[in-house]
Order: C-alpha cells, then sequence, then structure tokens
C-alpha cells in the first residue's frame, strides 16, 4: 500500500495548491472576479469598503502581505511611502502588483507567511493582511501562525490590518454556497471552519486593541 503523504508535505502541497491559482492568466481577470463581482454579489462586502479601510489604515512604511494584484494600494493609496514592501508566496503576483503600483517605488519580498519569516528588516508602522486568511490550510488557530511571523515585524504602536470570507458562522447566499463550496474543493480557499469568533480571540491573544466587523461573509480587522 502506498504511503500517506506525512503532514508536512500535505501542508506544503496545500499551500502550494491555494497559491498557484494566481497565474499572469487569471490574475489579468482577478480584480473583476473577485473585487468587481463576488465581494459585491457573493459575499456582500462592497470593495468601497475595503478600500476605505486600507484608505484610514495605511501608513507611509507599509508592508502588504499577499499583495494579488496590487488594487488596495493603488486604489487607496494617495501619498508617496517612505518604504512599501510587497510580500508574495507568488513571483506572478509580486511582478504584476510591482508593475501596477510602480510609481510607490516597492521592493519585492518572495516569501511563505507560514514559516519565519526574515526578521533581519527594518520594522514597520502598518501590516495588511487582506483576502490572505481563508486561503491558507488548517484550522484558524494554525492560520494564525501568520500573526507570530508578522508581529517582530511591526513596530510598537503599528496597526494590522485586512479582511478575511469567513466559511463558518455566516449567512451565505445560495450563490455564495456554492462559490464556497467550488474554492474549497479546488484547495482555493481553505475556509470551511474559519469563523469570526476564533478569528477575534487570535487577534486578542496577540494585541492590545482589536476592531472587528463582520460584513456579509466577510470579516474586516484591524489591530495594534
Ligand atoms: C486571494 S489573494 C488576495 C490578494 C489581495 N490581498 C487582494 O485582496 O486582492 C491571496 C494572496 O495571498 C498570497 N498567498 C497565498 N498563500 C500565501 C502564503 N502562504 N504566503 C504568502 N502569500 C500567500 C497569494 O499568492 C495571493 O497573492
Amino acid at each position: 500500500m502506498a504511503e500517506l503523504p506525512a503532514r508536512d508535505d500535505r501542508l506544503s502541497a496545500a499551500v502550494a495548491k491555494a497559491a498557484a491559482v494566481y497565474t499572469p492568466f487569471t490574475l489579468s481577470f482577478y480584480d473583476v472576479i473577485v473585487h468587481g463581482l463576488s465581494n459585491r454579489f457573493a459575499w456582500l462586502c462592497p470593495t468601497q469598503k475595503l478600500i476605505e479601510l486600507y484608505a484610514t489604515s495605511l501608513s507611509a512604511n507599509h508592508l502588504e502581505a499577499g499583495v494579488g494584484t496590487g488594487l488596495f494600494i493603488d486604489r487607496a493609496a494617495d501619498a508617496a511611502f517612505d518604504r512599501l514592501v510587497l510580500l508574495d508566496i507568488n513571483p506572478s503576483c509580486l511582478a504584476r502588483a510591482g508593475r501596477r503600483i510602480e510609481r510607490f517605488a516597492p521592493q519585492p519580498w518572495q516569501a511563505n507567511l507560514l514559516e519565519p519569516l526574515n526578521a533581519d528588516i527594518a520594522q514597520f508602522d502598518s501590516v495588511a493582511l487582506t483576502y490572505v486568511l481563508h486561503c491558507l490550510p488548517g484550522r484558524m488557530e494554525e492560520k494564525l501562525k501568520v500573526l507570530d511571523h508578522l508581529r517582530p515585524l511591526m513596530r510598537e504602536r503599528a496597526v494590522l490590518f485586512g479582511a478575511t470570507i469567513l466559511g463558518r458562522g455566516i449567512d451565505p447566499s445560495p450563490a455564495a454556497k456554492k462559490l464556497l463550496a467550488f474554492y474549497n474543493a479546488k484547495g482555493i480557499f481553505n475556509n470551511g471552519a474559519d469563523d469570526q469568533s476564533a478569528l477575534e480571540a487570535g487577534l486578542r491573544q496577540r494585541f492590545q486593541t482589536v476592531e472587528i466587523e463582520r460584513q456579509g461573509c466577510v470579516a474586516i480587522f484591524r489591530a495594534s
């Protein structure tokens, strides 16, 4: 009988699967599908709400973790950055976002958020983690290891903010249910057990001030 893959191998395969979907081709329509259609009609969280979160939370010394196409920085940043670092496991995302927001001279950083990050880098005043947690494999407590990796990169009063699509404790429309089932079956999402209380508990364990709000299927958070 073939041996089952070890847990670490399964985890690495799940991480790779969740990130591999972002190719130059899929990224060319990502904004329309996710931020144009799904946010509005499936998750019931208007993209404008997330743009406002960025507009009110970005600092001039910012780390964007899980950058995708760079839409939020492009749409929300209204002044130059002293330093803007884009972190992603996927080089296609870094390349596309880097081109889109070239005007801010971003520095790319290819890394896996589920592994300890090189702490030999100056700390940030803001860190964004938007629509990343629902992609990561594992239970919420395991996913939130990313916060333990990001926290050493944050200055004393730095703000962490972002959003994630929940898979439990929500009231999804039939369309949202179908989309959740499809993305989870494909390994693009891994959020079947993600609920707001586990997210909030994990944030409160690690940060003094936590604001969390639900908009449709999406939990929007800010912590410092
Ligand atoms: C759903 S997209 C969100 C992109 C962007 N934040 C947005 O809201 O449009 C998830 C992003 O997280 C990245 N990502 C997924 N797993 C990751 C991991 N383990 N470490 C670092 N980045 C990861 C993906 O490559 C992708 O850029």
